[in-house]
């Protein structure tokens, strides 16, 4: 079962992934290997991104030994687009570190051939040596990246269609609600299960009802998020209100 740490506030949620991730960066480099970050998107890691930008420019952290693969993109979307998960990463954190651009994966949303372009993203996985951490944050119907319903254990990198709801929830980073893509393209959930190491962030009510769920239903596709049940050191990072019905 996942780990429960509870936390007083998004900040302190923030600093203290931060500050793992900062170890985990440390204690890597100092063997000489890089760090395989998976990250994650949404507003709930907006916070986590600012303080490892902090901790960049104020403590010299350095992520120059930090390779990063994204869980998701949106379909037809390109990194020109603000909507696109490859605008919101270089803006919210690779932009201001010390990544080299060639080091950060994002699925190509516009790729000719989906097949190839997912099939070559979890090669890249494995030939960066599998996934150390991966950042979650949780979908209204408890997708994990762009897992929507149904999504089974041994799913891989794959092109998606989008849940309703997943489209009504992310309407409010497009200019219109029809402006959400109706596809994306999302590791499975047998890629994300094979990290290491798992940091779930869910913060505030809204996540209530899906992290009781998450936790207390057997896992099953219905629900992807129960899959993480399954992995021997997750950690869901909670609140006081998101962690209230659990
Ligand atoms: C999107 C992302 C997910 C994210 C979810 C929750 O759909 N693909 O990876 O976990 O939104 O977003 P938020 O953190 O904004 O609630």
């Amino acid at each position: 079962m996942p780990q429960i740490a509870l936390h007083s506030s998004a900040q302190e949620a923030a600093q203290v992934v931060a500050r793992h991730i900062s170890d985990l960066i440390r204690t890597r480099s100092a063997m000489g290997k890089h760090l395989v970050l998976g990250l994650a998107t949404g507003s709930t890691p907006l916070p986590l991104y600012a303080e490892l930008v902090r901790l960049h420019r104020e403590e010299g952290l350095s992520f120059k030994k930090v390779i990063t693969f994204n869980l998701d993109e949106y379909e037809g979307l390109d990194g020109s687009q603000p909507q696109s998960y490859r605008y919101y990463m270089n803006e919210h954190l690779f932009n201001r570190i010390d990544i080299p651009l060639p080091q950060t994966h994002i699925p190509d949303g516009k790729s000719a051939n989906l097949e190839q372009t997912c099939a070559a993203y979890e090669a890249a996985i494995q030939q960066a040596g599998g996934l150390d951490l991966q950042i979650l944050g949780i979908g209204s119907t408890g997708h994990i990246g762009f897992n929507e319903p149904p999504s089974a254990r041994d799913s891989r990198t794959r092109r998606v269609h989008l849940d309703a709801k997943t489209r009504q929830d992310n309407a409010i980073f497009f200019k219109q609600p029809g402006d959400v893509p109706h596809g994306a393209i999302t590791m499975g959930v047998a890629t994300i299960l094979e990290a290491r190491e798992i940091a779930l962030l869910a913060l505030g009510p809204n996540k209530a009802a899906i992290i009781k769920r998450a936790l207390t239903e057997k896992p099953h596709a219905l629900c992807p998020a129960t899959w993480l049940q399954e992995h021997p050191a997750c950690t869901f990072h909670l609140d006081a209100a998101s962690s209230s019905l659990v």
